[in-house]
């Protein structure tokens, strides 16, 4: 698609001869030679690249600029000016003009000018779309009253530097708060740096916190930034703190406490602006009370605390979700949107979900692939369900050895290929790929009788 310009000038000859250089490249062209009826033609057609002269009958190039970008902020403007006006030009680009260039016109510099501001345009709303499609997948979903207060609290704490701590559950959108926050932040376009206090040894902690020198330990063979540095001037997110080392929070409470880290093996103090949001799905007062976490970096932490509700707490908000996440992951692989029948979305708000929206968000993910056709049944979210049954919670109970677990897993593999082979014993070990004499000896050892 060719682009459509703009070129604006009150000499006609040179309209008309930009004009025709620009036709003759394969862009289309209009022309206006005063303020007036620039604004006009803008407003009335779609452009995609305004050439601008700067001196116009009616007024200067530079009110227009003001009114162009106004009305399309994306639209690149290109500024044309004479030896008296490149003051003026240097202005325009001031206010947002997107290049200047000097007459006499060189047509071959202006092809290259409009081909830039073209791309860089096109970029720019590249970029954009990205956004937009990042922001949507790390957007809370949920219409409940749990939701919209969780969101109002988001919106009140973000733009302060306050400390936020975010406790719940495990996959309850934890860390998508943290995120949320920073997004709705000051701080929204410095970096947001996370930590898993939980997914790194203890003895390394300090050194990811903090950085380190070369030399400081065995193996640190260059000088190497902590993600306090790194978040300079955002926010750095502590996922996991209730499980973070006694010795290492009494380190992170001074750092919080005098806005400066040393790195370690080293002697400098390095002063950091950090915003941080910690996490856990812990229950800290109870691990304070047991001498497992610092009672003053809990109050530290704990300026705007926040909960994230179970998913049990707002299952009104279930079908939007479960859509929302099938939706998300047929875009994902490139297929055609999938429905989801009602009876299937009723049979998923039946259901527990001890695994939070996580636990929804990776059924949802399997629904999606083990269904070849438009829609997703009742059947098999019946199917998928009752599978993580035996799968997950059914096998497991606390105060049962191992040994008794499999054992009893065991035996109702063996009942059920039984069963399915009409108690045919030979049949049976074949389709458990068993010798026969072994599944005798099994089921014997597992007080089967036949
Ligand atoms: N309200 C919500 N809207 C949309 N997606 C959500 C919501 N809550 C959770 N999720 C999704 O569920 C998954 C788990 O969320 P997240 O990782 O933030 O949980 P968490 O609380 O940090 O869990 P854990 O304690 O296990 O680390 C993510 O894919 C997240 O996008
Ligand atoms: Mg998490």
């Amino acid at each position: 698609m060719s682009a459509t310009i703009l070129v604006v000038d009150d000499q006609r000859n040179i309209r008309t001869t930009l004009s025709r250089s620009l036709m003759l490249e394969g862009y289309r062209c209009d022309g206006a030679e005063t303020v007036a009826e620039t604004l006009e033609t803008f407003a009335a057609n779609t452009y995609d690249l305004v050439m601008l002269d700067v001196q116009l009958p009616d007024g200067n190039g530079l009110d227009v600029l003001a009114e162009l970008k106004a009305a399309a902020p994306d639209v690149p403007v290109i500024v044309m000016s004479g030896h008296g006006t490149i003051d003026m030009a240097l202005e325009a680009i001031r206010r947002g003009a997107h290049d200047f260039i000097e007459k006499p016109l060189s047509i071959d510099k202006i092809l290259i000018t409009i081909r830039h501001a073209l791309q860089f345009a096109g970029q720019k709303r590249e970029l954009q779309t990205l956004r937009a499609k990042v922001r949507a997948g790390s957007e809370l979903i949920g219409r409940s009253p749990a939701m919209g207060e969780l969101r109002e609290t988001i919106a009140l704490a973000a733009p302060s530097k306050g400390r936020v701590l975010v406790t719940g559950e495990s996959g309850t959108g934890k860390e998508l708060i943290a995120r949320a926050i920073h997004d709705q932040s000051l701080r929204a376009d410095k970096p947001f740096v996370k930590l898993n206090c939980a997914a790194i040894p203890s003895e390394l902690i300090e050194s990811e916190l903090f950085g380190h020198e070369k030399g400081a330990f065995t193996g640190a063979h260059q000088a190497r930034k902590g993600k306090f540095e790194l978040a300079h001037s955002g926010t750095l997110f502590l996922d996991e703190i209730g499980d973070m080392r006694m010795d290492v929070q009494a380190k992170l409470l001074r750092a919080l406490q005098e806005g400066e880290i040393e790195r370690v093996g080293g002697s400098r103090t390095i002063r950091v602006d950090v915003r941080v949001v910690a996490a856990t799905n812990k229950d800290l007062e109870a691990a304070i009370a047991e001498g497992d976490f610092r009672e003053d970096l809990f109050y530290r932490l704990n300026v705007v605390p926040i909960q994230a509700p179970p998913l049990r707490a707002h299952k009104e908000d279930l079908p939007d979700l479960a859509r929302a996440f099938v939706q998300r992951v047929c875009e994902e692989n490139g297929m055609r949107e999938k429905g989801v029948e009602p009876q299937a979305l009723e049979l998923l708000v039946k259901h527990d979900w001890p695994g939070n929206v996580r636990e929804l968000r990776n059924a949802c993910e399997r629904l999606v692939i083990l269904t070849p056709g438009p829609t997703i049944t009742e059947p098999a979210v019946r199917r998928l369900l009752g599978e993580g049954k035996t799968m997950a919670s059914g096998l497991y109970r606390a105060g049962v050895p191992m040994r008794d677990l499999v054992a009893e897993a065991e035996r109702s593999i063996i009942l059920a290929a039984l069963a399915a082979h009409g108690g045919h014993v030979t049949q049976t070990a074949a389709a458990l790929e068993l010798e026969r004499s072994h599944l005798y000896k099994k089921m014997k050892a597992l007080g089967m009788r036949e």
